[in-house]
C-alpha cells in the first residue's frame, strides 16, 4: 500500500474491530527515544509502546539478535528443543536468585497468558498434593493482569468485566496496602496471593513496606503461594530487574511480558522448584510460546539492562523526572502527587488527564495516562539527560496550554 496516497486512520476505522481509541498521529518508523511521523514530525516516545521498547526503537543489539535468529529458524514448536529459550531462560533466571535453586520457567506469548498460566499452575501445584479445594486467589483493585478470562478475574477492575458473563471463581479482590484485611482473608483455604509489584495501570501505586511484610508473614504461615506479575515493573522498568526484589518480596511464581521480547510478543512464568515440581507433560502448553526470534531478542534487551552503568544512568534519569515533575506540581496547582519509581513515573492531574496527554502530544511528545488521573511517563530505559530535559519542557508548554 502506498502510504501517503491514503488516509490510514479512515482505514483503521473500516478495518479494525472499534476496540481502541487511536491518535491521530501515523508513525513510518522510530530512532532511538524518537518516533516519526509519515510527515516527517519528530515525536519523543515516553510511550514506547506501554513499557515494550525498553531500549527504545532500532536497538542495534535487538536488531542484530533478531536477523541472526531469523537466520536460523523463526519456529520450531515445542516439540524440539529451542536454544533461544534456553539461553533466555538462564539469564532471567540468574537475575531472579530469590526464587531459590532450581527454578523453572514456562514460555508464554503476552501478559496476559503468562499471567493464565501462573494461575493455573498455581492451582495444579495443590491438587497435585491432594489440596485441589485450595483455590482462592487474592489479588487487589486496581490491579490489571490482563484481558483473557482468568487474568481478567484476577483483575480488580469491575468495568473490564462488564458484559462478558460469567467470571472463573474464587477470585477475592481486597484494597490495594490494606494489611488488616489481607491478614483477615488469607487462611488455610489461599491458593495464591497474586499482585503486581507497583499496580501500574490502576494508577501507579507503589507498595508500603507493612503490606510486603504481611504478604511475605502470611505466605509463610498458611503456605499460600505468591505470584507476582513484573509484566510491567520488570526488565528495570521499576529501577531493578525484579520488582519483587526491590520491595524484598517473597514469591514463588513470577510472570514477565512487555519488555521481555524486544518488541516482539513473548511472556514467560517462572517458579519456583517446588512449584515446577508438581507440573506434569501436558499439563500446559502453547504453539507460539517462547518463539526463537522473540527470545535472542529478549536476551539482548535483558544482558543490555542488566548491567550496573545502565541501570544507574536509568536512577539518574528517574531522580531527573521526579525532580522536574516536583517543579511543575509547584508551577501548576492542578498537578500534584508525584508516584512510581525507576522510569514507570507519573504525576496526578486533577484537570482531564486526556486533555494534558494531547497537550503533550501537541508539543511533541507521547504520554499516556495511568488509572483515572494519572500521567504516565514510560520513557526508554536508556533515556538521555537531554531527552528528559526536552521532555519537561514539552509537559510544561503542554500544561500552559491548559491554565
Ligand atoms: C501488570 C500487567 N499485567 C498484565 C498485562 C497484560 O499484558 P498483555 O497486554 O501482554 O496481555 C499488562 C498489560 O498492560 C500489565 O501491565
Amino acid at each position: 500500500m502506498e502510504a501517503s496516497s491514503v488516509n490510514l486512520q479512515e482505514l483503521d476505522n473500516t478495518l479494525l474491530a472499534p476496540t481502541y481509541i487511536k491518535a491521530d498521529m501515523e508513525f513510518s518508523h522510530g530512532e532511538g527515544s524518537w518516533l516519526f511521523t509519515r510527515q516527517g514530525e519528530k515525536v519523543l516516545d515516553f510511550v514506547t509502546g506501554i513499557a515494550v521498547n525498553a531500549l527504545g526503537h532500532g536497538h542495534k543489539a535487538v536488531q542484530n539478535a533478531i536477523v541472526e535468529q531469523s537466520q536460523k529458524y523463526l519456529h520450531l514448536s515445542n516439540l524440539y528443543i529451542n536454544e533461544p529459550q534456553l539461553s533466555l531462560a538462564q539469564e532471567l533466571l540468574k537475575t531472579n536468585p530469590n526464587l531459590g535453586t532450581g527454578a523453572k520457567a514456562f514460555f508464554a506469548n503476552s501478559g496476559t497468558e503468562a499471567n493464565e498460566g501462573a494461575i493455573k499452575f498455581a492451582r495444579k501445584y495443590f491438587d497435585r498434593q491432594g489440596q485441589g479445594q485450595r483455590q482462592q486467589i487474592v489479588t487487589f483493585v486496581n490491579s490489571f493482569h490482563g484481558r483473557t478470562f482468568g487474568a481478567l478475574a484476577a483483575t480488580g477492575q469491575p468495568a473490564l468485566k462488564q458484559g462478558f458473563g460469567t467470571m472463573p471463581g474464587d477470585f477475592v479482590h481486597l484494597e490495594w496496602n490494606d494489611s488488616e484485611t489481607l491478614r483477615r482473608t488469607v487462611n488455610a483455604e489461599t491458593c495464591a496471593i497474586m499482585l503486581e509489584p507497583i499496580a501500574a495501570e490502576g494508577g501507579i501505586l507503589t507498595p508500603n513496606p507493612e503490606f510486603i511484610a504481611t504478604i511475605n508473614e502470611l505466605r509463610q504461615k498458611h503456605g499460600c503461594l505468591v505470584i507476582v506479575d513484573e509484566i510491567q515493573t520488570g526488565l528495570g522498568r521499576c529501577g531493578a530487574i525484579s520488582g519483587a526484589h526491590k520491595y524484598d518480596l517473597d514469591h514463588d511464581i513470577s510472570t514477565w511480558a512487555k519488555a521481555l521480547g524486544g518488541g516482539l510478543p513473548l511472556g514467560m512464568i517462572l517458579l519456583r522448584k517446588k512449584v515446577a515440581a508438581q507440573i506434569k507433560p501436558g499439563d500446559h502448553g502453547t504453539t507460539f510460546g517462547g518463539n526463537p526470534v522473540s527470545c535472542a531478542a529478549g536476551l539482548a534487551v535483558l544482558k543490555t539492562v542488566n548491567n550496573s552503568d545502565f541501570l544507574a544512568n536509568l536512577t539518574e534519569r528517574s531522580e531527573q523526572i521526579q525532580a522536574g515533575l516536583q517543579k511543575l506540581g509547584e508551577k501548576y496547582s492542578w498537578l500534584g502527587e508525584i508516584r512510581g519509581a525507576g522510569l514507570l513515573l507519573g504525576i496526578r492531574c486533577t484537570k482531564p488527564v486526556g486533555d494534558l496527554i494531547a497537550a503533550c502530544r501537541s508539543e511533541g511528545l507521547l504520554a499516556h495516562r495511568a488509572g483515572a488521573d494519572i500521567l504516565r511517563l514510560l520513557p526508554p530505559l536508556n533515556v538521555s539527560e537531554n531527552e528528559v530535559e526536552l521532555a519537561l519542557s514539552k509537559i510544561d508548554a503542554a500544561c500552559a496550554t491548559m491554565n
